[in-house]
């Protein structure tokens, strides 16, 4: 069979690395904008106009501050989670996504009264109401996991930690994970809390931003990163020999590859057939998930993505089944999800 005959739509697929904030539609922020307009709550240009439909090359400079200075401010109340939240679930159940670790940093939202437990609570809520929605004919499962933001303080990184142990009872998080502006750092002061995380939570698993940037690729802050045990890597772009050598050394690693957020932003030399997934899908020591880290912005959801190895590394239909198929080992979700997942996943 030729590749041109998967439907990668159709095709059951995990998405690992996906932010929430960032997996927004333009139209669903517009709706957004819509609702606060007519309230007389915001002075915001409408999304479609700030972020036109089509345009995609957000570069790590404009990339940060779309969060701080617009998006955070429409996405700003209850409702606008909750219907956000929905709204990205059902965009990656749409795609044919059959199960999602959906990411986000916990952000109080003082002018509703949110704190940041509520944050958390108000997200899983709108998976809960998602998947118990009797109209609800996809398969997508979805779980939570919670982010320390570069930019945080250690308090602020341990609250993060508080809500993980709060939240991963219920079984709604399942990890924990560092991201944010690679140029920030360093990155030293949070080795205490992925320690506690290990120690305390050994069911919570550690997924980092790993050499997402020149500035945060350096062996210094590869070797610490590796030194708190991840589970996952996520990007994994500047890496020497030695860390190379150290990823698959450490066995079963997954790692989070987002090739259209990589050439977009321009975090990688010259295009898609330099990707460095190209480098990484063949070795046997880890495991590499395709991922999407903020389809919002950078418009290619994981359908495309497969497409889009397929096409730039020549992968067949058995490769491709067999990629998705291997990536359920690193999810989060535990045994059971697992086994779920397997009986869903196309053979070859
Ligand atoms: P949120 O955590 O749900 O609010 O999603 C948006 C946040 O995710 C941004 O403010 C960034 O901190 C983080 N983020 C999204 N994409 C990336 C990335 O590619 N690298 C690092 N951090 C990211
Ligand atoms: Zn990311």
């Amino acid at each position: 069979m030729t590749v041109d005959a998967v439907d990668y739509k159709a095709l059951p697929k995990i998405e690992l690395h996906a932010h929430l904030s960032g997996s927004i539609s333009r139209q669903c922020l517009h709706e957004v904008w819509l609702k606060k307009k007519e309230n007389g709550e915001t002075d915001l240009q409408d999304p479609l106009i700030k972020m036109p439909l089509g345009k995609h090359d957000y570069d790590l400079k404009t990339f940060f501050p779309l969060f701080s200075s617009y998006i955070y401010h429409l996405v700003s109340d209850i409702w606008a989670l909750r219907h956000t939240t929905l709204s990205v679930l059902s965009d990656f159940a749409a795609d044919g996504v059959v199960y999602l670790e959906l990411r986000t940093t916990p952000r109080a939202m003082p002018q509703a009264g949110l704190t940041k437990a509520q944050y958390v609570a108000t997200i899983l809520s709108a998976i809960t109401e998602f998947e118990s929605d009797p109209n609800n004919t996809s398969q997508l499962k979805t779980k939570l996991i919670l982010s320390i933001d570069r930019r945080n303080t250690l308090p602020e990184a341990y609250e993060v930690l508080a809500l993980c142990r709060q939240f991963a009872g219920q079984g709604g998080v399942v990890g924990i994970d560092l991201c944010g502006d690679p140029a920030r750092g360093p990155i030293d002061i949070f080795g205490p809390v992925f320690e506690e995380a290990k120690r305390t939570l050994p069911n919570l698993g550690i997924t980092l931003h790993f050499a997402e940037a020149e500035a945060s690729g350096t062996e210094e802050e590869l070797l610490t990163l590796l030194s708190w045990r991840p589970d996952r890597i996520g990007h994994v772009i500047h890496l020497n020999e030695k860390i190379r050598e150290e990823v698959k050394r450490r066995g079963g690693m997954g790692l989070e590859l987002c090739l259209s957020c990589n050439v977009h932003a321009g975090m990688i030399c010259g295009g898609f057939e330099s990707h460095h997934f190209g480098e990484w899908w063949k070795v046997e020591e880890t495991v590499v998930v395709l991922s999407t880290d903020d389809v919002g912005v950078f418009g290619s959801p994981l359908s495309n993505e497969y497409a889009l190895v397929a096409k730039h590394f020549g992968l067949t239909r058995t490769d491709i089944c067999s990629l998705v198929r291997r990536g359920v080992d690193v999810i989060f979700g535990g045994d059971e999800e697992k086994e779920r997942l397997r009986g869903l996943m196309w053979s070859a």
